[in-house]
């Protein structure tokens, strides 16, 4: 007997995708249940205490209320859904490959719980083939005997966490599926959640696309952070090079350089891709071109604040501004500035960092602004930095991000 209740969704992961999903399903009149297998997550938010920026206690706190949403690291909870989303992360293992490690987990996890006419859907970015591959055999021979039909579809989540314009609702999401009958149902899902769902042929082809929207970014960000280079070399200001080519209002987008590229997309999806090629016996040059290019840049910015050092101070204090890996915030995971900061250390220098939306970052606490440095690195503008105390003190900064460029003491990438 199936025990799944309409508008009933799991989603599996409660993260940076998994609770602002939850919280945009329950505005749009689903209960929800977000499991998670890290038991002090489920304790924080079932406490009403929201483990990411997008998503505010209070608004948490009132879902829970209304007994609309609850948080579990209980599976069996998924056995009430018609709808069960898997939005758990695909890192890469130490050899830089796909581990799809807790994806598989995920879907041994659910496959028990499955009840007849569930539908299915992975919105953890992968490489072609995921679905069909590695979650739809698992689901299938685990699930219980009497749930004799279920539904799958691919529909990579977009999220961009710390984006006061675009959140799930007005990102038009892609939906993949593996039959007619599946695609008809996630779409009639994410139209319920989403102002738009964009059906597309299978699950391959909307897991390619969202790699490919990730390697778009990737790459057009190694291109700037060569071009500044080279602009740097001869004493052209990038920012202002950048400025003028977006006055061409066709054929051209603009890209800003920086310390490299963070988080859990940019850097690692393109790396499914290129790892994906490598299985179908070809080799995505560009991409892996583009990604050392990145990659070389902690250390381009590391020599560029050491240059503005007087060359008698052996061990340079340094301070570095922002260790996130973008703005607004405080997500440390995949962050450019461990580089930045270890190759700096390497040459001797003497490194503190300050960020206020990071208390704790790989086993260091921030300084306060105020602590004595030779130079600073701006290298992530996060809100609530006074910049100005710096700048009035008459301190060097290399700004990475064009937020204070122009001012007494700054100069830019
Ligand atoms: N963060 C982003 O900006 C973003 C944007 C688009 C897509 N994505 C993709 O979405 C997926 C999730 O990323 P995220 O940033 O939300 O990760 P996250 O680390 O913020 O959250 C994932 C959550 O899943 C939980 N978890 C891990 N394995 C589990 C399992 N087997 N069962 C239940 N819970 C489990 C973790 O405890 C964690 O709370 C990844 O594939 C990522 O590439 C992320």
């Amino acid at each position: 007997m199936s025990a799944q209740k309409p508008r009933v969704l799991a989603i599996i992961g409660q993260g940076y995708v998994g609770l602002p999903l939850a919280m945009a399903a329950v505005g749009a009149g689903w209960t929800v249940i977000g499991v998670d297998s890290f038991d002090a997550k489920v304790a924080q938010i079932n406490g009403g205490s929201s483990p990411v920026e997008d998503i505010s206690d209070a608004q948490l706190q009132v879902a829970i209320a209304k007994g609309v949403y609850k948080a579990t690291a209980d599976y069996s909870a998924v056995s009430q859904a018609s709808v069960i989303t898997i939005c758990v992360p695909t890192p890469l293992d130490e050899k830089k490959e796909p581990d799809l490690t807790l994806l598989r987990s995920a879907a041994t996890s659910i496959s028990p719980y499955v009840s007849n006419e569930t539908l299915v859907v992975s919105e953890s970015t992968s490489y072609p083939g995921t679905l069909r591959d590695i979650i739809i055999p698992i689901v299938n021979s685990l699930k219980p005997k009497d749930s004799l039909t279920v539904y799958f579809a691919s529909a990579p989540e977009r999220v961009n966490p710390g984006d006061p314009v675009w959140n799930q609702k007005n990102t038009p999401r892609l939906v993949g599926a593996i039959d007619k009958e599946s695609q008809r149902r996630a779409l009639i899902f994410y139209e319920s959640i989403c102002d738009a769902a964009v059906g597309v042929s299978s699950p391959e082809v909307a897991e390619a696309a969202k790699l490919l929207e990730n390697t778009f970014r990737l790459v057009n960000i190694a291109l700037v952070n060569e071009f500044t280079q080279l602009c740097s070399a001869s004493g052209i200001n990038v920012h202002e090079v950048i400025d003028a080519a977006s006055s061409k209002p066709y054929g051209f987008m603009p890209f800003r350089p920086g310390v490299g590229v963070g988080g859990h997309c940019i850097p690692i999806d393109p790396l499914y891709l290129t790892w994906w090629a490598r299985q179908n016996g070809a080799k995505a040059t560009f991409v892996e071109s583009a990604d050392s290019i990145n990659n070389a840049m902690p250390k381009y910015v590391a020599d560029r604040a050491l240059s503005m050092v007087d060359s008698s101070i052996k061990n340079p204090k340094i301070l570095i501004l922002g260790v996130a890996y973008k703005p607004g915030v405080g997500d440390v995971r995949e962050t450019p500035v461990s580089e930045l900061r270890d190759y700096l250390k390497a040459q001797g220098a003497d490194v503190a960092w300050h960020d206020p939306l990071v208390p704790i970052w790989e086993g260091s606490i921030p300084v306060k602004l105020d602590w004595n440095c030779d130079v600073a690195i701006l290298a992530t503008n996060q809100p609530g930095m006074n910049l100005t105390q710096l700048i009035v003190k008459g301190i060097q900064i290399l700004d990475c991000t064009n937020s204070i460029s122009g001012r007494v003491g700054v100069s830019s990438l």
